[in-house]
């Protein structure tokens, strides 16, 4: 490690299992959940789809098409259409190593139901994807987390952060609601750069940023943390990644492999 990681040893950094601990089971499924927690993963991560009927459901892309025997665009499926489908033989036939019987035949589960499974006792990162896609997603998850009481009377929530590449989708949830925590992902194509104007105007109504590692240096964290912004990279998934996230002063990031950042997280 390098000399400055102690500077947050008092800090506690976030350990995201993204899309559940999708290195080891079917990425947003239920079990995909489960192990992120057994793994001691902080938050499960999931991404929002919307189907034809509006129902906002775990996952990643527009289309079944890679993570379900099925094919064709979520919002064009209805959500019994969409619970029709296996969304846990693909992986068994991607990744054979981790194969398990029990994945097959695993359904897509909705928002509630993730949050029904899991509770308040779980904390939960969610993305709103392709917001342009699916209009009222925001108040939709809005009105989700208030029927699951994981935002209180006075709206304000202790373990949910709300998270999306949109800003204008962040901006939707803020002026909903101004008391959620909201991290604005950026996703670089060359090597990352922030300015200070630019990490003022995300202050403005969100808790911190979350770039593609592969992109960001210790300069860029260190930019970002001198704003006071949390910053939490993605997607980290070998311990010598992890290492330096953590040399540069992240505060968390997310993996599908977060028994492996658990660990660096106790050698730091
Ligand atoms: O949400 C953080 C990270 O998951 C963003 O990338 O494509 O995996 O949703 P993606
Ligand atoms: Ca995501």
């Amino acid at each position: 490690g390098g000399g400055t990681h102690h500077d947050h040893s008092d800090k506690k950094i976030i350990n995201v299992s993204h899309r559940g601990a999708s290195g080891y089971a079917p990425e947003h499924t239920i079990p995909a959940y489960q192990l992120g927690e057994q793994l001691k993963g902080d938050y499960i991560e999931i991404d929002l789809q919307m189907t034809k009927d509006g129902q906002l459901i775990a996952m990643h892309d527009e289309s079944v098409d890679r993570t379900t025997d099925g094919s064709g665009q979520v919002k064009e499926l209805t959500l019994a259409e969409v619970k029709q489908l296996d969304a846990g033989s693909w992986f068994n036939e991607k990744y054979p190593q981790y194969a398990k019987i029990e994945y097959e035949g695993l359904k897509v589960p909705t928002l509630e139901e993730v949050l029904q499974k899991f509770g308040k006792q779980a904390n939960y990162y969610i993305e709103t994807k392709s917001p342009d896609v699916y209009p009222g997603m925001e108040a939709k998850l809005l009105d989700v987390l208030e029927d699951y009481k994981m935002i209180d009377k006075k709206g304000r929530t202790k373990n949910v952060l709300i998270q999306s590449f949109s800003q204008e989708s962040l901006l939707t949830v803020h002026s909903l609601n101004a008391n959620l925590p909201l991290v604005q992902l950026i996703s670089y194509q060359s090597p990352a750069v922030i300015t200070d104007e630019e990490l003022e105007m995300i202050a403005q109504y969100a808790i911190g940023v979350g770039p593609n590692f592969a992109r960001i240096d210790e300069q860029y964290v260190q930019t970002v943390r001198n704003h006071d912004l949390q910053i939490h990279p993605y997607t980290v998934n070998t311990k010598e990644e992890m290492r330096r996230a953590l040399d540069w002063g992240v505060t968390g990031l997310f993996t599908n492999f977060p028994d492996l950042f658990h660990e660096v997280i106790k050698e730091f």
